[in-house]
């Protein structure tokens, strides 16, 4: 029912994780509206209900958006056109500078383990993004780990006092 409510624009309990991503876009300054948005990745948890969210006719909303996955035929030449790449792939170094246009905004959603013997546990985390050379391109960039996942962990929290208010008959919030 809920994604049910989500699809149609009706007030829902946000999905964590692409909610986290558009209070990221929205505090940052960032406009969705009108931008041209590519979603690489199009899981039932990120890009499908992302790419929902952001075709809304709604002030959150109101994006042109594509979505990417295996089966696209050369990817790059979609990134190349975003005003806002959005990776959610699970794989690291899936987008490269030469993938992106200057200025773009980057959103990496990606949280994959490395082998690294620098480290105690033997391994780091990175993204899906290259991003020590897409840095130097975009004009925002979220980094692995600190970027997304806590936006993940605050939306999470955020439903849950939505709800705790809801069971007490205090209503729903209004999102900003
Ligand atoms: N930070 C957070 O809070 C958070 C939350 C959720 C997920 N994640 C991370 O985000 C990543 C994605 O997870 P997920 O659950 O959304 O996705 P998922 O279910 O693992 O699916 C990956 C998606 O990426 C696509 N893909 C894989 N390789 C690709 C390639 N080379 N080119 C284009 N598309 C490709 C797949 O296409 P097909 O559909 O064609 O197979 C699929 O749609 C993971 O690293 C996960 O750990 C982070």
């Amino acid at each position: 029912m809920n994604v049910g409510k989500m699809v149609v624009g009706e007030e829902a309990f946000l999905p964590c994780t692409p909610h986290g991503v558009i209070q990221l876009l929205l505090r940052s300054g960032v406009k969705i509206e009108g931008a041209h948005v590519v979603i690489v990745g199009r899981s039932n948890i990120v890009g499908k209900p992302l790419a929902n969210m952001l075709i809304q006719k709604k002030a959150q909303g109101n994006a042109t958006v594509t979505v990417c996955h295996t089966r696209t035929k050369d990817l790059a030449q979609h990134t190349r056109q975003a005003d806002i790449v959005i990776a959610a792939v699970g794989r690291p170094n899936t987008i490269t500078a030469d993938m992106v246009q200057e200025g773009v905004v980057v959103i990496d959603v990606g949280v994959n383990r490395v082998e690294d013997a620098t480290k105690k546990k033997g391994y780091r985390l990175v993204g899906d993004v290259d991003f020590e050379a897409v840095k130097e391109k975009a004009s925002l960039i979220t980094p692995v780990p600190g970027g997304v996942g806590p936006m993940t962990i605050t939306m999470l929290l955020y439903n849950t006092v939505e709800s705790a208010k809801r069971a007490a008959g205090l209503g729903a919030a209004k999102q900003s």
